[in-house]
């Protein structure tokens, strides 16, 4: 049987979620462009991020329909940070815990994969976004992890016309726990 909404709480997201793969791209965007508040990028970015990233990103799928998807990536001189870049969850399912669910797997993973070795997640995020603040602000707390918020690209650096605000960094971690307590 299929849950509804109101059934669905963080730890029964685990089934629905997995590594995206190309297929996933057009989704991707869609659910980027209907959020109203992301930035959307091109079919073709989504689709890297959907294969070349796939180990640092993850998406939601539930009832053949795309419900969420994060993207990440280890910026290059620095493998220990998981930099989240895209995070999005369908407007029917926000609520329900999906974008701490996804957050959770995303590092449970990376972690895993990284053989256990600590790990710290950075996401810029617009100070008007209350949703993604209170977002990574519950990630940190579940973890019991610091979070910091510093200065990195300034709003003029992405649009000279002053539409966009800036967007400091949170960094949040280290996160070291035994993998088996996470
Ligand atoms: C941000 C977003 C991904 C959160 O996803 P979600 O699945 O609804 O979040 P969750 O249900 O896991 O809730 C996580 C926390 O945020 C809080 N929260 C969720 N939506 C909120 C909102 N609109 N305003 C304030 N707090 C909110 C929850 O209460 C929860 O807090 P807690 O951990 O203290 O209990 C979702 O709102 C979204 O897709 N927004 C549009 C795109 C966006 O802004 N992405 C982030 C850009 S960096």
């Amino acid at each position: 049987m299929q849950a509804s909404k109101s059934e669905l709480t963080p730890a029964a997201w685990a089934p629905y979620l997995r590594r995206p793969r190309a297929t996933d791209a057009i989704g991707m965007g869609r659910l980027v462009a209907d959020s109203g508040v992301l930035d959307p990028n091109s079919s073709y970015a989504y689709l890297l991020l959907a294969t070349d990233f796939a180990d640092t990103s993850i998406v939601a799928e539930r009832d053949g329909r795309l419900c969420g998807f994060i993207t990440g990536y280890h910026p290059p001189t620095r493998p220990e940070v998981l930099f989240v870049w895209q995070v999005v969850v369908a407007e029917s399912a926000q609520g329900t815990g999906l974008g701490g669910a996804m957050l959770d797997a995303l590092l449970h993973r990376v972690r895993t994969d990284r053989h256990g070795h600590p790990v710290t997640v950075e996401a810029t995020v617009a100070p008007s976004n209350s949703a993604s603040r209170a977002l990574f602000g519950g990630f940190a707390r579940r973890h019991g992890v610091p979070l910091i918020e510093q200065p990195r690209f300034d709003a003029a650096l992405m649009d000279p016309e002053g539409g966009h605000e800036d967007e400091p960094v949170l960094r949040i971690g280290p996160f070291t726990e035994d993998l088996n307590n996470s």
